[in-house]
């Protein structure tokens, strides 16, 4: 017999015993608690089944690179990581060091990520369009950790520096095993206040940076396999947002792009990570602006850019396929995705026009 799931919850029939019919009571009695069990044993075996599918349906044992366990699924964010921290990447041969290229690692998220691979030993090429805060990155990193950094000055969101880039690491032989494409630009203005030059910048910028890095720098990355993209979307990126319209549409095309790319490359043996921070304060406006949209919730969901850079390399070098720093984040993350899209953008809509 199949009973729909809610009858387990609402119908209290089960506990309250019949006295009219007190014969027959005792029997459906046992019958309706035999049939609980069965359901709550469905429920525990579907739970656990989701939880488990993405691992191999990601096809985790075809990747060359370990993969713990793969995040296709929202339920496994609410998991305790169980990740052995061993494959961090340690230069013990003779061997010239392996290079990770930055996009957009001058500042915040993008140097701490600098930073948590010049920790691992890698050596980095860092690219921004300023080259006083590139250049001061890499003073810091260089006094500070035993790795050559490099800096190149571009604008990521004009066509044709992606070849430029792909051009000068060939040219100078780099031995490239990361890429992390995390430049990027948001803000509180967007859709229908901001004009359509800003827009189309962004939208260069965001994915089309991600994109075109990426294949540009893919006959390094495959040569140097096994090796590694970490795009840096948004939990922006889960939901529509229409007071970020673009900019999140920009990140989910991020998450899109990652999670289709992860299947493509996996049998170069190259892995793809999507990060999907929360609010993390590099600059105060992102501060003002988390207090006035999402009041304490996001002011505690903020995690400190170190922190973000530190889980992003760890779990890239882990074959995570979406990296979602912090405990809350990753429950807030969960809901907003299991809850129907017309739900959760009006939600939005309404934090929006506080
Ligand atoms: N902060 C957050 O709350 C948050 C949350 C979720 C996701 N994210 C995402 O994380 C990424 C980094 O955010 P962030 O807050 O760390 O940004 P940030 O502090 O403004 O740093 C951005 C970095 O990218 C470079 N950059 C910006 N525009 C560029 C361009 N056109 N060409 C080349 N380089 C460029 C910047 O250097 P120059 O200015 O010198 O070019 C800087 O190095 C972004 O993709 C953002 O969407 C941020």
């Amino acid at each position: 017999m199949f009973l729909p799931p809610g009858r387990i919850i609402v119908n209290p029939i089960f506990l309250q015993p019949d006295i009219s019919k007190s014969n027959c009571y005792k029997t459906s009695f046992h019958k309706e608690n035999r049939v609980m069990k069965k359901f709550a044993h469905f429920y525990v075996t579907l739970f656990l089944f989701i939880a488990w599918y993405p691992q191999s349906a990601a096809g985790a044992g075809d990747l060359h690179i370990r993969i713990p366990y793969d995040s296709i699924s929202p339920l496994t964010h609410l998991f305790p990581d169980s990740i052995h921290y061993s494959s961090l990447l340690y230069n013990h041969s003779e061997e010239p060091l392996p290079y990770a290229l930055v996009a957009g690692g001058s500042k915040g998220i993008g140097y701490a990520i600098a930073e948590a691979l010049a920790r691992r030993g890698y050596n980095l090429i860092l690219i921004a369009r300023h080259s006083d805060s590139l250049l001061s990155a890499k003073n810091k990193l260089q006094s500070e950790y035993p790795v050559k950094v490099d800096i190149l000055s571009y604008d990521l969101s004009r066509d044709e520096s992606a070849g430029a880039i792909a051009q000068w690491c060939i040219e100078k032989k780099i031995q490239l095993k990361i890429l992390c494409n995390v430049a990027g630009y948001g803000g509180s203005r967007d859709y229908l206040s901001l004009p359509l030059d800003s827009l189309r910048y962004m939208i260069n910028l965001n994915i089309g940076s991600a994109m075109s890095l990426s294949l540009s720098l893919l006959p390094l990355l495959e040569k140097n396999a096994p090796s590694y993209i970490l795009n840096v979307g948004s939990m922006a990126g889960f939901a529509p947002i229409p007071v970020k319209n673009m900019y999140s549409a920009t990140k989910s095309a991020v998450v899109f792009f990652s999670y289709s790319l992860r299947y493509q490359l996996k049998k170069k043996n190259i892995s793809v990570s999507v990060l999907c921070p929360g609010p993390v304060f590099t600059k105060p406006e992102i501060v003002k602006d988390t207090k006035e949209k999402l009041g304490w919730i996001g002011m505690k969901m903020a995690v400190p850019a170190k922190k973000v850079g530190e889980i992003a390399v760890r779990e890239t070098l882990n074959g995570r396929m979406v990296i979602i720093p912090g405990t809350l984040p990753k429950i807030m993350a969960f809901i907003v995705r299991i809850l129907p899209r017309r739900l959760i953008v009006s939600i939005y809509d309404k934090a929006g026009k506080k």
